[in-house]
């Protein structure tokens, strides 16, 4: 095997027949890259049936299906959780993405990682960009870390795209939350030192069905346009829904967790927008998900 294989089929690489193998199908992001990605040939594995910290489990997917390019949305996602189970963590986010990034650059297989905002400390009012220096401060940030240095340092044909605050139809995310406490107690307490890139992961999932065609590879920040705090993002959401709730600002040390969160966080796409992949506004992709998605299913009585 070479190196440095730029494609396993380059036929196929520009048209819209790539054989797309998405691992962590069933969760956020791998639902929404499944709904996007409909003109190409796209296959998913999730848990219990793959664990991507088993390598036998990774390099078994990849000789049945020899994908062209894999997406990674596998991820243990909860954050207070990864400080009582750093090891499932490390598996999920550090050790996954290390066998995944072993079986690509075997076959010369293009790497969608999904990473976080959290890799920062947090202390940027004005935002990191793709350059900045990371420094992870809670052990799910760390373990998202090793999975970007495991991939970095195990392959070339990699893209990183750092995404912040998803949420998604039907899940459990912060705007259903708001609008369930809103609605239950009439009135809110929401953190204020919390700032971030609120994303829509229909978003996400067309950037990066849009990076997958560049081969443009490197690392990219992938979340809506613009930043704001939980208080705001809370606010704006109480606003399109037209709920007329007081919301108290209050700080996070005020709100008992875990885990830490880093304060200022948010992360502009500049390397994404050089390349023509832009994305809108967090207030624009809100009042859209919030109308065609959140609301109307609440008229229906549908989580
Ligand atoms: N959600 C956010 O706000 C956010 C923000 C920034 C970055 N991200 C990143 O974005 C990516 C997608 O997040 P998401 O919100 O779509 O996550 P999600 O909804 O929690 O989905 C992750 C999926 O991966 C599965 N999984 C966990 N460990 C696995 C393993 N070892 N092998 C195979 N599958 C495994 C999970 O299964 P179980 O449910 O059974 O555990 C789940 O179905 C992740 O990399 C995450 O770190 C998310």
């Amino acid at each position: 095997m070479s190196g440095y294989n730029y494609a396993k089929n380059p036929e196929s690489m520009f048209g819209n027949d790539m054989r797309i193998l998405i691992v962590g199908d069933k969760g956020q992001a791998g639902q929404a890259m499944h709904r996007t990605l409909t003109s190409h040939d796209v296959v998913g594995y999730d848990l219990p049936e793959v664990d991507i910290g088993e390598p036998a489990a990774v390099v078994r997917i990849m000789e049945q299906h020899e994908p062209d390019v894999v997406i990674n949305c596998a991820a243990y996602t909860n954050v207070d959780g990864c400080v009582e189970n750093f090891g499932l963590a490390y598996r999920a986010n550090g050790l996954g993405p290390q066998n995944l990034a072993v079986a690509c650059a075997a076959h010369g297989i293009d790497l969608v990682q999904i990473s976080s905002n959290e890799v920062f400390p947090g202390e940027k009012a004005e935002g990191y960009d793709e350059w900045d220096t990371v420094r992870p401060i809670n052990p799910y940030a760390k373990s998202k870390l090793a999975g970007e240095f495991n991939v970095r340092s195990l392959h070339r044909q990699y893209y990183i795209v750092r995404t912040s605050w998803l949420y998604a139809a039907g899940g459990k995310n912060f705007i259903h939350t708001m609008l369930r406490l809103a609605r239950q107690y009439g009135k809110l307490r929401v953190v204020t030192d919390e700032v971030s890139n609120p994303t829509y992961v229909d978003d996400l999932a067309a950037s990066i069905a849009q990076l997958i065609e560049t081969r443009q590879y490197g690392t990219y920040h992938l979340g809506n346009a613009g930043f704001c705090s939980r208080f705001e993002f809370a606010a704006e959401i109480m606003r399109c829904a037209g709920l007329d709730v007081p919301i108290t600002p209050i700080l996070g040390n005020e709100f008992k967790r875990a885990s830490t969160p880093p304060p200022y966080c948010g992360i502009n796409n500049n390397v994404g927008a050089a390349i023509g992949i832009e994305m809108r506004d967090w207030r624009v992709a809100l009042a859209d998900f919030l109308e065609t998605q959140e609301l109307k299913n609440d008229q229906t009585g549908h989580q």
